[in-house]
This record gives structure tokens, C-alpha cells and sequence, in this order.
């Protein structure tokens, strides 16, 4: 079964197509776009232009996308005006914008030095455009789906693969005087299917810099040597934009045309970062053995062993606090509300990675990585609602119906705002990276329809569970604390108990924020899962372990410790971004380091949720089972 043709069609229908979704089974997901198309000989082989995008050579020096037919650029428009072409609501958020184009290809007809059109760039113009040429950025045209690449060869293994993100604009060796690409050789790679019919399985674009007008003629000449064109900043340019077409055989089926694209840099990288995964969890599960097994197990015995009536031996370490333990936090609201939060966005988050590891997030479909996450987030609101429900039970909340409103609404909000705000820095920019109002209505109609709803449903089914039952009583009156060493102290507990979860992950989180922002795709979806499963694993013991010295230095609020400690995690994260951003990227505007440091902020928040919910739900349960275990008289 294959998605409604309406999920490509527009924002909103894509938003109603999410709900045709919901009926069809999953294992039946099959993207647009990735059907065969069959050529014959001179059939009409569409090339489309995507946005401009900065390209990650060494360094990157912009976030911003410009668009193709931006007037500035001053690019060859198509007879009749660019049309714009469908896509699903996931490639738009991600900042595709998809055009028609005048480069006409004819299957099998190689042609070469075509003319597309004299254009003419004004002083003012070729300031912006030697700029960008300065920034790195490239170029994106989509033919049959595929996006254009260069073919490179990867210095570790030695191996081809083709770089799909995007040909350079121009060329700025020399600073001073950028070339400007004006010719481009677009290789299509074709692989027969029978005498009559072929189908697309490559496409390579190499630009060029040619000073090609002629005086005194009115075509250009493609094949003038060592004479660039240069764009001049104090008076108009005049010149001509012209390509070449050329059709490639090619033994690659079109089954496996993806595979060159889905390149992953050095694995032995990869597996790296796996095996010092592996060595932290390592650690801890002996860490953890040796204290929960050993010095637990030796307090239960000793507490149960001692005999009532001599009373000799007094209560000590975290025994002295059943009678605290249980006592609610302050805030349970906020509580609540995030922890269900974190679950919501854990549940995404592994309904994603999953779909990602069977392949269902086919790069053949742009942008269904974001198209999924969006669904996932939508439809996990029932999880998010069910977890705040019982978390605020058991912390023996009452007010419940602001809780359901703060639950469905407060986390988006905070998501929208900060998105919002950023995008409107982009109008400002007009950069084309920004959302357009279409989408965003698609968005906020996804929310108000299905997530609000579908989060207050599952608050209900979890308020009809209620709360889990304590094992031991509260007190009346509250104990003293006792002062407690530093490091147990919430913020220094949440940043020392942050290292090992993110020194887990930091190695694939360097690959992730490099195609995040350097418009590269990311494949490795095998090493994300697992890294993913080792730092749950870790934060969720990290926490039980520091829950369990703060009960053992008499400290008994442990319920925001526990959230802290878990979400301890993305302080380092926020650290690392900076590093990144001071050791990887130069930015040369303003806009982008704002857009930088926003989304490296909103990413920031989300592993705190993530980090704090786990480590909460797991301290909670190891306390439970703790305290169940003792005999309290
Ligand atoms: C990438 O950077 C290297 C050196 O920093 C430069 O030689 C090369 O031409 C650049 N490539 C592109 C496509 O700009
Ligand atoms: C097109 O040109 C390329 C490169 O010169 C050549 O290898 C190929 O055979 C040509 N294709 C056709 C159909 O003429």
C-alpha cells in the first residue's frame, strides 16, 4: 500500500493525510517518491533546484538557506515562471524548497554547451553574491529524485561515494576575486532495462567558471580556457549561463542507486565511540553491582536482623528516612508535567530510531525523518499525558485539571516559542530556511486536533490507574536534614552525574550535529540505536546511584535531585555546542550564530526532559523496591 498522493501535496493536506496514516498498518509504509520511472529515448528528464545551502567544507560558515529563484541570485528562470513542486510537511520544516527549472535534459541525448540565458548582475547584487561565494555555499538540483553530488573519494578507505550536499556556487581561493560557477556539466548515470527503457540511477553536477561571451556574437562559447568569470562590485556583469548534458551507462540497478549516497565516514569512527559506550556502561554496572548488590544487600540484612527489643543499634543511613522518602516534592505539578514530557519525547524518540533502523526512512523521500518525528510527536501525547497522570497521583497532587492543561500545552509552547522566534529572525534575513505560514498552521492544527486531545485521553486512563501504592508510611512531622557533602548538592549532583551519559554519547553526537547542520544526511541509524539504548541505560543508573548516597547522607528530597541528576546530561551537551561552535564553525553573520545557539538550546532542553524523566521513573522504582524490602516497625 502506498501513502494518499494528498500526504505530498500541501501542509494541510499532509496534515490530513496523517490521519489516513493512522489507519494503515505500519509494516505497509511506503514513501512517495520511490517508485521506478521508466524512460524512453528523448523522454523529458525534469531537473529541479532546491535552496542554497551552506556546504560543511572543513568548516561551516552559515546556518542560513537561501532560495534559488531569490532575486538577488538573479538565476535563469523557466518559461512561465518557477512552479513549485510538492512535498511532504517533514522536507518543507527541514527547508527544501522545490522548483522547476530551465535546464531541459532529453534521455540519452548528450548535448553540450546549451544556452540558458544572458543574465545581468548589478554591483549591488554581486556584493551578495560574491559573499555567499566566500561562505561556501552550494548549489542543489534534483533530478529523478536524486540529489546532485560530487563524486568523491574518501581519503581513509579509498573508496567512491558521492557527496550529496550539493556543487559549490563558486570558487573563492583567491578572496578577493571570487569566481562565480556560470557553466555546469551534469552527468546522468543511466542503467538500461531493455532496448527501449532506461532509468535514472546517478547524478553528478560539476560547475565551472567560464568568461564565455564572445564579443560580437550572441552565443557563448563553453570552451574558452583559463578565463573566469569574475563578478564586479562597482558596475553590472553580463554574461552567460550555459551547462552540458551527458548520459552515463551504469551497471548499478536502480534498486541499489541509494547505496553510493549512503556513505558512512570511517565506521571504525563509529565503532569507537560504540566501544567506549561499552567500557562506561561497563564501569557502572560494576559500580553498581558492587554498591547496590553488596552494601545494599548488607544493610537490609543487618537493618532486618537486628533484634526489636534491645533497640541497642540505632537506625542509620538511608533507613533513618522511610519515613521521609515518600513525602511529596515541592512543585509536584511541574514535576509531573515534565517527567511526562520526557516520556512523551522518549517514546518519539524510539518509535523514530526504530523506523529509521529498518530502513523506512528511505532517503528517497525527503525529509520523512523530520515527517515521522512530527507523527510520533503527535501521536505519543497519549504517553505523555498517562505518565504526568500517575507521576502526579503518586505524589499525591489533587488539583489535577490544570495538570492536564499544563501537560498537553506547556512543552510545545516552549518548543513553538522558541521556533517561532527564530523564524522570525529568518523573515528578517529573508532566508528561506524560515517556515512558511502555510506549515506552520499545518503544525498548530496537528497539535490542537490530535496531540491535545490524544494527550488528554491518556491523562484520563492514567488518572483511572491512579498512583502507585507506597511501601512505607509517611511521618507526621518532617525530619531534620543534615547538612550534606557538596557534591550531592543539586546543580554540582546534576553536573557531575551528567559525564557519564554524555561522555556515552559524545562521539555520535559529533556526527549528528555535523549533518544536522552541515545539510549532510546521516545513515549510521544502527550506531545512533545503540548509543541511544547505552545512554538510557546509563542515566538511569548514574541517577539510582546518586539517589542512593543522598538518602545515605539522610538528605530525603530526593525527588527534583533525581530529575536533575538525570538531566544532568545536557549541560555538557550545551557545552559541547559551544566547543563545537568555537573549534568547528565561522560563522561570518550574526543570524546564524543566533540560530545556532537557539536550536543547539531547544536541543539542549529536550535531553533534559529525556535525561530527567528517566532518571526519575528509575530512581522511583529503585526506591520503592529499596524501601519495600525493609522491615519498618
Ligand atoms: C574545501 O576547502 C579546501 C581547503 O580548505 C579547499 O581546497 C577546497 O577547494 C574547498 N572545496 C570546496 C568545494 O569549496
Ligand atoms: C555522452 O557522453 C559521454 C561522455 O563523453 C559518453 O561517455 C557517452 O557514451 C555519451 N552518451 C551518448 C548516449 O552518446
Amino acid at each position: 500500500m502506498r501513502l494518499p498522493a494528498s500526504f505530498n501535496l500541501s501542509p494541510l493536506a499532509s496534515a490530513a493525510a496523517v490521519v489516513t496514516l493512522l489507519a494503515a498498518p505500519a509494516h505497509a509504509f511506503y514513501l512517495p517518491g520511490s517508485a521506478p520511472h521508466d524512460y524512453s529515448y528523448n523522454d523529458n528528464v525534469d531537473v529541479y533546484v532546491n535552496t542554497l545551502t551552506p556546504m560543511l567544507n572543513a568548516t561551516l560558515r552559515s546556518l542560513i538557506s537561501h532560495d534559488y529563484y531569490d532575486d538577488r541570485l538573479h538565476f535563469c528562470q523557466p518559461d512561465g515562471g518557477p512552479v513549485k513542486q510538492a512535498e511532504s510537511l517533514g522536507s518543507i520544516v527541514f527547508g527544501d524548497r522545490i522548483l522547476s527549472s530551465p535546464f531541459e535534459a532529453h534521455m540519452l541525448k548528450n548535448e553540450s554547451c546549451v544556452t540558458v540565458c544572458r543574465s545581468t548582475v548589478p554591483a549591488v547584487d554581486a556584493k551578495f553574491i560574491n559573499n555567499l561565494i566566500r561562505e561556501d555555499y552550494g548549489l542543489n538540483f534534483i533530478i529523478d529524485g536524486l540529489p546532485s553530488s560530487e563524486m568523491k573519494v574518501d581519503s581513509k578507505s579509498g573508496e567512491t561515494f558521492l557527496d550529496a550536499s550539493g556543487f559549490s556556487l563558486g570558487d573563492a581561493s583567491d578572496v578577493d576575486h571570487p569566481m562565480l560557477n556560470n557553466h555546469y556539466d551534469i552527468w546522468i548515470q543511466y542503467h538500461k532495462r531493455n532496448d527501449q527503457q532506461s532509468r535514472v540511477v546517478g547524478v553528478m553536477v560539476y560547475p565551472k567558471s567560464i568568461d564565455s561571451a564572445v564579443e560580437g556574437d550572441n552565443t557563448p562559447n563553453c570552451y574558452v580556457r583559463d578565463k573566469h568569470l569574475y563578478l564586479s562590485e562597482t558596475e553590472d556583469t553580463q554574461f552567460w549561463y550555459t551547462y552540458s548534458v551527458f548520459f552515463i551507462e551504469s551497471e548499478v540497478p536502480w534498486g541499489l542507486r541509494w547505496d553510493h549516497y549512503l556513505h558512512v565516514f570511517d565506521p571504525r569512527i563509529h565503532w569507537f565511540s560504540l566501544i567506549n559506550s561499552l567500557v562506561i556502561v561497563g564501569f557502572l554496572l560494576f559500580m553498581v553491582s558492587m554498591v547496590l548488590i553488596r552494601t545494599v544487600s548488607k544493610d537490609i540484612h543487618r537493618y532486618n536482623a537486628i533484634d526489636l527489643a534491645e533497640d541497642v543499634q540505632e537506625d542509620y543511613g538511608w533507613k533513618l528516612v522511610h519515613g521521609e522518602v515518600f513525602r511529596s516534592p515541592e512543585r509536584p505539578m511541574l514535576l509531573s508535567v515534565a517527567t511526562g514530557t520526557g516520556a512523551h519525547l522518549i517514546c518519539m524518540c524510539i518509535v523514530t530510531l526504530i523506523f529509521a533502523l529498518f530502513g523506512f526512512l528511505s532517503p528517497s523521500s525527503r525529509g520523512s525523518l523530520t515527517t515521522v518525528l512530527l507523527i510520533c510527536w503527535t501521536l505519543f501525547a497519549c504517553a505523555g499525558g498517562y505518565v504526568s497522570a500517575r507521576v502526579f497521583a503518586s505524589l499525591g497532587g489533587e488539583d489535577w485539571k490544570p495538570n492536564i492543561v499544563l501537560t498537553a500545552v506547556c512543552f510545545p509552547t516552549i518548543v513553538f516559542s522558541i521556533v517561532g522566534l527564530l523564524n522570525l529572525f529568518l523573515v528578517t534575513a529573508s532566508a528561506s530556511g524560515a517556515v512558511p505560514f502555510g506549515t506552520i498552521l499545518a503544525i498548530l492544527l496537528l497539535w490542537f486536533l490530535m496531540s491535545v486531545p490524544l494527550s488528554v485521553g491518556g491523562y484520563f486512563y492514567g488518572m483511572k490507574h491512579g498512583g502507585f501504592s507506597q511501601p512505607v508510611r509517611v511521618n507526621q512531622i518532617p525530619r531534620q536534614i543534615p547538612p550534606v557533602q557538596w557534591y550531592l548538592k543539586p546543580v554540582a549532583a546534576a553536573i557531575l552525574g551528567g559525564i557519564l551519559p554524555f561522555g556515552a554519547a559524545f562521539v555520535e553526537l559529533y556526527f549528528v550535529l555535523s549533518s544536522l547542520f552541515g545539510n549532510r544526511a546521516y545513515y549510521a541509524f544502527g550506531f545512533l540505536f545503540l548509543t541511544f539504548a547505552v545512554v538510557v541505560l546509563t542515566t538511569a543508573t548514574v541517577t539510582v546511584l546518586f539517589v542512593y548516597f543522598i538518602l545515605c547522607s539522610e538528605e530525603y528530597r530526593w525527588h527534583w535531585r533525581a530529575f536533575l541528576v538525570g538531566g544532568g546530561s545536557a549541560f555538557w551537551v550545551f557545552v559541547y555546542g559551544i566547543w563545537y561552535y568555537a573549534s568547528r564553525l565561522q560563522f561570518t553573520g550574526v543570524t546564524s550564530t543566533v540560530l545556532y545557539f537557539g536550536y543547539l538550546f531547544l536541543f539542549a532542553i529536550l535531553d533534559f526532559l529525556v535525561g530527567g524523566a528517566i532518571g526519575y521513573v528509575a530512581s522511583y522504582f529503585a526506591i520503592r523496591r529499596l524501601y519495600a524490602s525493609i522491615r519498618v516497625d
